[in-house]
């Protein structure tokens, strides 16, 4: 029987040098596509697929994250006193329940493995979401329910993937596939970042993952790979002969909003999605593409 996936732990202590000067203040994570900040988007996806715990892993000068996830009474009350139903909701909604968010601080910037490894504790011994909120995607069925789905079938670590091009193989974790039957490949091992002369597959890791707990006793090892970075991928492929491994070629789109074109792509594939603004922002998108 496979143990239901409850915690969800979102890094967000990178420092968004891609992002300068936005990112010189507001962390990178709260910049907003359309009407909220990325992080809500991940973490409304993970509520939608029955997350009931969040551990944030943060780092200093990033405080508006918490923030924005606790209540605001003062604006509360004072939006239920005017009557703005629909202004308090959007604040409401984005509140985590008590004691159902943690901050754990990851005061060095050690890579991806590193932040997973901060919230081991608080983890503790059952299969856990990990959600990189640049990856923003839009489905029907949200991303992370597609894969807690797949979890509870096969167990194991499972990641969402999408084929790239061989070219950006350097970008991604790449699965080296031993079987694949067109919807979930299982992995008999996997490369963090490899040259595209070099990748197995071009099957790429994007930001969703389940993880079996297993993986902790090797982040704790604190193992630097790729980058001289302490890599997710590599703690993963070191369990992989005990634990089974899978890619879920997820249904729905990726969004890279660690880019500038990603993220306005982001807004704009949001935008188009969103009933309220859909058939106006297409009018406006044509009328810029008809521009000379
Ligand atoms: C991280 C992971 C990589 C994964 C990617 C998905 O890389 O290390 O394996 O494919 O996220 O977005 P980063 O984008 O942080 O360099």
């Amino acid at each position: 029987m496979v143990q239901r996936v409850r915690k969800a732990v979102l890094p967000v202590a990178g420092l968004g040098t891609r992002f300068l000067p936005a990112t010189k203040v507001i962390p990178k994570e709260m910049i907003t596509v359309i009407d909220k900040p990325v992080v809500q988007y991940a973490v409304e996806e993970a509520r939608a697929a029955g997350i009931e715990e969040f551990i944030f892993v943060t780092a200093d000068g990033k405080e508006s994250i918490a923030m924005h996830f606790q209540p605001h009474l003062v604006l509360e009350r004072s939006l239920e006193e005017k009557g703005k139903t629909t202004e308090l909701n959007a604040v409401r909604n984005a509140n985590l329940p008590p004691g159902k968010a943690h901050f754990v601080k990851q005061h060095d910037p050690l890579g991806l493995g590193h932040a997973v490894w901060c919230a081991m504790q608080l983890v503790g011994n059952e299969p856990f979401a990990v959600m990189l909120p640049d990856d923003m995607v839009l489905s029907k069925t949200p991303c992370m329910r597609q894969l807690i789905e797949a979890h509870a079938k096969v167990g194991g670590h499972v990641v969402a993937v999408e084929d790239v091009p061989r070219e950006h193989t350097n970008r991604y974790g790449i699965l080296d596939v031993l079987e694949d039957d067109g919807k979930i490949a299982k992995a008999k091992g996997l490369v963090e970042k490899p040259a595209p002369d070099k990748a197995p597959s071009t099957l790429a890791i994007i930001g969703r993952y389940v993880i079996d707990p297993s993986v902790f006793p090797e982040l704790d090892k604190h193992t630097k790979g790729a980058g001289n970075e302490i890599q997710l991928t590599d703690a993963l492929n070191r369990t992989i002969e005990k634990v089974p491994f899978h890619g879920l070629r997820f249904e729905g789109r990726r969004y890279d909003c660690g880019t500038h074109l990603g993220f306005v792509e982001a807004n704009v594939a949001f935008g188009l999605a969103n009933p309220a603004m859909s058939d106006k922002l297409r009018v406006i998108v044509q009328k810029l593409l008809d521009m000379k």
